[in-house]
């Protein structure tokens, strides 16, 4: 990426990550992987409980394919701190929401991380659809706030999308795409759009592999099949879909269609339905496929 103007590059020591969930937790694994002291916030105390237990969990497993010094997983550990307090003692200089997909939910996270913060923190949003400009229009200091977005799983999946709000700075940028390259990852930065560039694309596959199999083209199996051996796909669609979240792809495709207002970003049916009986994906247990332990367990699924 070429940047014409040097605005001054932060360089980032002490983070907070905010929302301890499957993303929240990735997040604060690979900063502290990359030497940042990090604060990870969650009102819930068994979620954070379950976020330590899943980061050892993957540090554990980079190690066990090389990936990592088999030392590294106690450093890693040693250098995040979980707490249900977003207060004065969070890491300073840049706040990672990673909450709910809840528009007044993550503007509270970062009105509240405002409150506390030196006014130079980064607030960075890890949202996979809510307009940035929106969120950064709700604090002071707007110049500072972007799009820091990353994918599932956090610590193996390469890209970061570097959202650029209407009022982003430069340096805040910048600071961002330093510490992306920081973290072993590819930043890509792109502008605020409804979707940005990742889900835009992504999300009307995951919709019409849904299409097809209510529309009874195919079955799941044979959906997932086709798109894996024949486009090369890691997984299928579907299987994609569960991993995402089936509700957090609703929120998505309903954001496209409300804000893009056309209706080939018409959520399916058939997703309405499963969100609605409660069939999220992996971390319900059950989605297209049923899991256990995370893993496939009708035979079906990888
Ligand atoms: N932590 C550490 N290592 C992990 C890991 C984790 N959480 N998950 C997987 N790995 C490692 C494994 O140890 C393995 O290492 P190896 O190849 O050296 O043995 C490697 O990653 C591959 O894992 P598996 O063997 O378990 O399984 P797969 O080969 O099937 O890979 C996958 C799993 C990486 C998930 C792969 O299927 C994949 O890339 N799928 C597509 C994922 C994708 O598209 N993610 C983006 C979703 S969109 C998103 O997040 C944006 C949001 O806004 C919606």
């Amino acid at each position: 990426m070429i940047m014409t103007e040097d605005a001054g590059v932060q360089v980032v020591r002490r983070a907070t990550v905010v929302g301890a969930g499957t993303m929240g937790r990735g997040i604060a694994q690979v900063l502290a992987g990359a030497g940042i002291e990090v604060t990870l916030v969650d009102v819930s105390e068994a979620q954070l409980q379950q976020a330590q237990e899943d980061i050892t969990q993957s540090l554990h497993r980079l190690v066990r394919r090389g990936a990592a010094p088999a030392g590294q997983p106690a450093e890693v550990l040693g250098r995040i701190r979980c707490t249900p307090h977003l207060d004065a003692s969070i890491g300073p200089d840049l706040l990672v929401e990673a909450v709910v997909e809840d528009l007044p939910a993550k503007r509270a996270v970062f009105q509240q991380g405002a409150s506390v913060l030196p006014e130079t923190a980064i607030l960075a949003s890890n949202t996979s659809s809510i307009s940035i400009t929106t969120l950064a229009g709700a604090v002071p200091g707007p110049q500072r706030v972007a799009g820091m977005h990353f994918f599932n799983p956090v610590p193996v999946m390469s890209l970061v999308e570097i959202v650029r709000g209407e009022r982003t700075s430069p340096g805040t940028v910048q600071t961002i795409v330093a510490l992306a390259q920081r973290l072993g990852k590819s930043p890509v930065v792109v502008n605020d759009y409804p979707g940005f560039v990742s889900n835009r694309i992504l999300l009307p596959m995951l919709n019409e592999a849904m299409f097809v199999l209510m529309e009874g083209v195919a079955g799941k199996e044979a959906i997932d099949e086709v798109m894996r051996l024949g486009m090369n796909h890691p997984m299928g669609p579907l299987q994609l879909a569960d991993l995402i979240g089936l509700d957090v792809c609703l929120h998505i495709l309903e954001v496209l269609h409300r804000d893009l207002g056309e209706d080939k970003y018409r959520p399916c049916p058939l997703l309405r339905r499963m969100v609605a009986a409660g069939l999220l994906g992996r971390k319900s247990g059950a989605g297209f496929y049923a899991y256990a332990g995370g893993r496939a367990s009708d035979g079906t699924a990888p």
